[in-house]
């Protein structure tokens, strides 16, 4: 896998965004892909399978796509891998998951180290077995150091519950009097979420044809852009993340200001104005 940029070249604020994507539309790769991997239920349910077999084919699917990013140049990956609903499925069903991520922390971890990978986790993990938050914590403290592609797994996510978890530590700092309620902004609520440190995503994808974001990235998804395929994520792999950046590519992020080509003719406009021709 070749090594993606290291995060401190990726690492920029909204301003500096802005002025890139109105400088020339949006760079080659995006910085942070997020994905929705969803339809593993409907991709077994079409073969005649038990659902646990879509989830297992799901791994497959999650292996050559975080093989294709980190090739690809991609510098963060964010799986939506458990969702804090998960837990309403069936018993079986969670265990599966947990046992489908107990099987990809131990047999992939080491391979991930090797190709330069660093695992970060994002998530409520006190509501985790101890078991599994134990291997969480192995997979990040193994590849701390590691500075190719960063691969954030959400596990027990939502946003939701992200966003309030960080509201409550700010209102404890001024209930506690270390903080003024002045200095609650967005940059600060920003801050506290689970891994503030990392650029919000460029591109969101979601699988299996459907168009919501279900809870995931509220916050990070202000201007990510949007991308819907109707292939079931067992079916993903380095080509479906192709067509997906193809699509991305096509694009014109705004950031709330205005699109390349309207601020250029603008600009020209102004400049005649003023010179007088
Ligand atoms: C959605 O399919 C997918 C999930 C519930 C989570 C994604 C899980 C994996 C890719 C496998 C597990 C991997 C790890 C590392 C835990 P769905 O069941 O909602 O599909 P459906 O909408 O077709 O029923």
């Amino acid at each position: 896998m070749a090594h993606a940029p290291k995060i401190d070249e990726i690492k920029i604020d909204g301003t500096k965004i802005a002025e890139t994507a109105s400088a020339g539309g949006v760079p080659e790769v995006p910085r942070h892909v997020a994905i929705i991997m969803d339809g593993n239920g409907r991709w077994a349910a079409a073969r005649g399978l038990p659902r646990v077999e879509g989830h297992r084919r799901g791994v497959e699917a999650l292996r050559k796509t975080v093989r294709a990013a980190g090739d690809m140049g991609i510098a963060c990956l964010t799986l939506f891998s458990f969702s804090s609903e998960n837990w309403q499925r069936p018993p079986s069903e969670v265990r599966d998951l947990m046992g489908l991520l107990r099987r990809f922390i131990r047999n992939d971890l080491a391979e991930l180290h090797s190709s330069n990978v660093r695992v970060r986790v994002i998530g409520e993990r006190a509501d985790l077995d101890p078991s599994i938050r134990r291997l969480l914590e192995e997979a990040e403290d193994l590849t701390v150091n590691n500075d190719g592609l960063i691969l954030v797994v959400a596990f027990n996510y939502g946003a939701r519950d992200e966003i309030a978890r960080a509201v409550r530590r700010i209102a404890e700092d001024v209930a506690g009097g270390r903080l003024r309620p002045e200095a609650v902004t967005a940059e600060l609520i920003g801050s506290r979420l689970d891994a503030p440190d990392l650029s919000d995503p460029d591109l969101i994808i979601r699988t299996s044809g459907e168009q919501r974001l279900s809870n995931f990235l509220l916050w990070q998804a202000a201007y990510s852009e949007l991308v819907f395929t109707p292939v079931y994520w067992p079916d993903f792999d380095g080509a479906a993340l192709e067509a997906a950046i193809e699509e991305y590519r096509r694009r014109e992020r705004r950031f709330g200001g205005l699109a390349a080509k309207t601020a250029a003719k603008s600009a020209v406009a102004q400049s005649a104005a003023k010179t007088g021709s």
